[in-house]
């Protein structure tokens, strides 16, 4: 679990300013779920043989209810669907970002606590929108200046189709069954997908050998997979087709697709990741309502931000105040709240605790400020303020009190400090 330092979160605050405009822009609405539901839920929806639900739930129980500390967004954001009366035939398109919690092995990009921007599109059965989903993170990638991220997609069919191809899978494995791990041994009756996505090195040769889910797709579904990839290429989004790409979570059927970050090996590479969840509503208790969506992990995509060096400057001052005597060190901070009234776009410092001049201005550089106000006994009894450029060589003048905000102002547009 990570402390987010304040040198961090320009990109954090960058990511969501940028996530929240264009998720509007494409009609997504905000939701904000319990960061705590019934153990339940999330055995129901997520599946019990996952390793999410087998492995890495934060549970406790509180008298007679067991808790969880949410794994992911979407189990908990089809609850509060289902709850509040939102379905009944309505569509909605909803985000939501917060903290999940999964008791996994930390290590580079994979933490026990993280978060998500979770995107959700509620009654819509056809590939347009499982298309527009994907588009609009391909745009994302775009304003945030990320490139190094490919896009795998595969389709899981209906759960009939699953089922047939499921009993060849048994079969194939079965004759195998030598070279599986333990992991993959015990997934072989309940969850025998899983075992193609099974990450262990001496696992992958079998895997190869796998008969693929593509070859087994229902008519349907096999249509709703070609009409999404002539869409993707309608919008010009590159994709890799994944016969293997399964997903960690049950609730999958059709599309399913993974952001991956084409410098990251192995298991954290996937920075966004989602697909269609058609059964999930009516699973939970619902009425049947079809599903789609994705999630992204913020701490990767941050990383990518940050190595695209698209990161924003650190908050900086515009202006320091430098005060110097009794009588200023008491007029500074009517002088300073006067000027953020007046100028509330700009950044005003005010130097606080004291200290010699040398010291105040070394605070002063170290804030950013391009331009320091210089408050004295001395100036103050002439009802004037000294303004010194710190970032250019422009030598220093005088502006009288009263017209303050305008020079400084005026004093900034000199230096090239343009509206924040
Ligand atoms: P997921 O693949 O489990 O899907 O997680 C989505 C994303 O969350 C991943 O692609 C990854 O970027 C990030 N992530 C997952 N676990 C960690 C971790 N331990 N540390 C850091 N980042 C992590 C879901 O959660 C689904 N609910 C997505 C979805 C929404 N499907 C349909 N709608």
């Amino acid at each position: 679990m990570n402390d987010i330092l304040p040198e961090a979160i320009g990109s954090w605050q960058h990511l969501e300013s940028v996530v929240r405009e264009l998720l509007t822009s494409y009609g997504y609405e905000e939701i904000r779920v319990p960061i705590v539901e019934h153990t339940s839920l999330f055995k129901r929806a997520i599946g019990e043989l996952t390793d999410v639900v087998e492995k890495e739930m934060y549970t406790f129980d509180m008298g007679e209810e067991s808790l969880t500390l949410r794994p992911e967004a979407t189990a908990g954001i089809m609850r509060a669907a289902i709850s509040n009366g939102m379905l009944r035939g309505a569509r909605h398109k909803l985000w939501c970002t917060g903290p999940m919690f999964r008791h996994e092995k930390p290590q580079e990009g994979r933490y026990r606590q993280f978060y998500q921007v979770d995107v959700e599109a509620l009654g819509f059965p056809g590939p347009d929108i499982d298309a527009e989903l994907i588009a609009l993170t391909a745009r994302l990638w775009r304003k945030l200046g990320i490139e190094r991220v490919a896009l795998h997609i595969n389709s899981l069919g209906t759960p009939e189709s699953r089922k047939a191809y499921r009993e060849k899978l048994i079969a194939y494995f079965r004759g195998h069954e030598s070279r599986l791990d333990a992991d993959s041994r015990r997934r072989l009756e309940g969850n025998p997908l899983r075992i193609l996505d099974s990450k262990n090195p001496e696992m992958q040769e079998v895997i190869a050998g796998a008969p693929l889910l593509p070859d087994h797709l229902d008519p349907e579904s096999r249509d709703h997979f070609d009409a999404l990839c002539a869409m993707l290429r309608e919008v010009g989004v590159p994709h890799v087709l994944d016969p293997r790409l399964v997903r960690g979570l049950d609730y999958y059927t059709r599309t399913v697709f993974e952001w991956v970050n084409t410098d990251a090996q192995g298991a954290q590479n996937a920075v966004c990741s989602g697909g269609r969840y058609d059964g999930l509503i009516a699973q939970l208790g619902g009425e049947s309502t079809p599903g789609v969506g994705f999630a992204m992990g913020v701490e990767r995509v941050v990383k990518l931000l940050i190595q695209a060096e698209r990161a924003p400057p650190p908050a900086v001052a515009d202006v320091y105040l430098v005060v110097s005597g009794a009588q200023a060190t008491a007029a500074g901070i009517g002088l300073v709240e006067r000027l953020r009234e007046a100028l509330p776009h700009r950044r005003f410092e005010l130097n606080l605790g004291g200290g010699n001049f040398k010291a105040q201005f070394r605070r002063a550089d170290r804030s950013g400020a391009a331009l320091a106000l210089i408050v004295g006994d001395d100036e103050l009894a002439r009802g004037v303020v000294a303004l010194k450029p710190l970032r250019r060589e422009l030598g220093q003048s005088e502006c009288p009190i009263a017209e303050l905000a305008g020079g400084v102002e005026a004093a900034l547009l000199t230096q090239n400090i343009s509206l924040p």
